[in-house]
């Protein structure tokens, strides 16, 4: 019932769709459309020979104009890998509508403007014709980003003006660092037309053997495993480590997996997105084979659909990207099945799942891109205590300064509760998300909100 209303509202927002065969650039064709008013376009860049990437652009309603202070663009970037960022970051975090296709009141666009991107090719409406396509590292994935920013800002000058800030999730952290290196880049060389702002990792997996260290000794001391469980994963901890150190991520990314199973049974199935809950949304989240390859789209969207985070609901997320958003966007290619290539995507990044990018925050802090990292304080799979053990490896010249700093708490809106803790020391910043799990956004919205507005330098101050 409450589905069938928000379908008539969709196409009531969008009478009229203008489709553009727009860019004939050197890479391959290109195909974007937008609505009415143009608050929104969205289009496909065919990023090389029959990979073609879908993307999202959000004009806010709520620009202001400041001479010293330009208008700010996000580019959203969702984790997985394979993790549609067109259908999580917008419809359940931090876009204008949720997945019941009403307003979002904290969306990001009260800040800035939003870019969302199915990345890597594969993911969410992204496709490609020919499986050998599919990237198998964080590089190629960076690769086709920095093609689909020169299609979409080279021929856009008012574009062009706003500082892109990249904000990534999880294993969006890792696209986010090598995508910053490859448009500055490209960018130095004159075939990228913008300005980057900065880059923000939230709860990112820019050291899997930090984190996978963090997991058992954060849960013991909150109660959740026993000494036999702590001993049991860290005995797997330290096998992952030799081999990373030994080169072999294949055999590191089974490892991994196998720790998940560890952990899920020596807790009684702690959720590893909020280690204050139990996992079970769903059963089939369970079994040994939904707990590594599904763990990418599936649990990222079983988990925010479960009721905590949208009472009264039960919009499917594959249904409306299926169903009625696909309907508005026009150009999505009938048998292209949103999500219906995640587990390909995945699987081709097997071997680069487990490397680590901490090198490249090094190189970005070096080259004086601000980077903002953010954690929520009750993840598990990104728990702030691996985030913390990363920090402290920076070869970064400011880190000793950083960690002997203080910290300031962060209120909102009158509220009298620390929600967080901040501080920063030159061009890093590190936010200490209080109660919020790894999807902090969704958590705790208004403290997100006014992060992103500082991170961004937003001239839209106040709500
Ligand atoms: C959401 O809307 C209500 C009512 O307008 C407002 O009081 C509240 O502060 C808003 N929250 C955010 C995060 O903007
Ligand atoms: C390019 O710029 C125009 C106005 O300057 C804007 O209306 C349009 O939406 C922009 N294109 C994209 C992809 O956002
Ligand atoms: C980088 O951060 C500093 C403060 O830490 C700020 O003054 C500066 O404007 C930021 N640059 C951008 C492009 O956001």
């Amino acid at each position: 019932m409450e589905m069938k209303k928000s379908i008539v509202v969709v196409s009531l927002i969008v009478p009229l769709l203008f489709l553009v065969p727009l860019f004939n650039g050197g890479i391959g064709t290109a195909i974007a459309a937008r609505n009415q008013d143009a608050s929104e376009s969205w289009g496909y860049v065919e990023v090389r020979p029959k990979a073609h990437m879908f993307w999202w652009y959000y004009r806010s309603p709520y620009r202001v104009e400041d001479p010293n202070k330009p208008w700010p663009i996000i580019l959203w970037l969702q984790g997985g890998p394979g993790a549609s960022g067109v259908g999580i970051g917008n419809f359940q975090e931090v876009g204008p509508l949720d997945t019941n296709l009403k307003p979002r009141n904290s969306t990001w666009l009260r800040k800035a403007d939003l870019l969302f991107v199915d990345n890597p090719v594969g993911t969410g409406y992204s496709f490609v014709e020919d499986n050998k396509l599919f990237v198998k590292t964080d590089v190629e994935a960076a690769t086709d980003l920095t093609t689909l920013l020169i299609e979409i800002f080279n021929r856009n000058q008012s574009l062009q003006q706003s500082p892109l800030y990249i904000v990534a999730e999880s294993y969006g952290g890792k696209y986010a660092v090598t995508l910053a290196l490859s448009a500055l880049k490209a960018i130095e060389s004159g075939k990228l037309k913008l300005k980057l702002g900065g880059v923000a990792l939230g709860d990112s997996w820019i050291s899997p053997e930090d984190f996978v260290f963090s997991w058992g000794p954060l849960l013991k001391d909150v109660s959740r495993i026993d000494g036999n469980g702590l001993q049991k994963s860290n005995s797997v901890a330290l096998k992952i480590k030799q081999q990373i150190s030994a080169g072999q991520y294949e055999a590191a990314t089974n490892s991994w997996r196998d720790l998940e199973n560890i952990i899920s049974d020596n807790s009684n199935s702690v959720d590893f997105y909020n280690f204050m809950l139990d996992s079970g949304m769903d059963p089939l989240s369970l079994t040994a084979s939904e707990l590594s390859q599904g763990i990418s789209m599936k649990r990222y969207s079983r988990y925010l659909q479960s009721s905590k985070f949208t009472p009264g609901s039960d919009v499917d997320l594959d249904s409306l990207m299926n169903g009625a958003v696909k309907k508005k966007l026009k150009i999505i290619p009938q048998n292209v099945q949103w999500g219906g290539q995640s587990d390909s995507v995945f699987n081709a990044m097997y071997g680069d799942f487990m490397k680590p990018r901490i090198d490249e925050v090094d190189e970005l802090l070096a080259k004086g891109v601000n980077v903002t990292v953010y954690n929520g304080q009750l993840d598990l799979i990104c728990a702030t205590k691996g985030t913390e053990a990363w920090v402290e490896k920076l070869k970064w010249e400011g880190l000793k300064t950083f960690l002997k700093m203080e910290r300031s708490p962060i209120y909102c809106k009158g509220d009298k509760s620390t929600k967080a803790f901040t501080k920063s020391y030159k061009n890093l910043r590190f936010y200490w998300i209080l109660g919020a799990g790894h999807f902090v956004p969704v958590d705790q919205p208004c403290v997100a909100l006014d992060m992103v507005a500082s991170i961004t330098q937003s001239p839209a101050v106040s709500k």
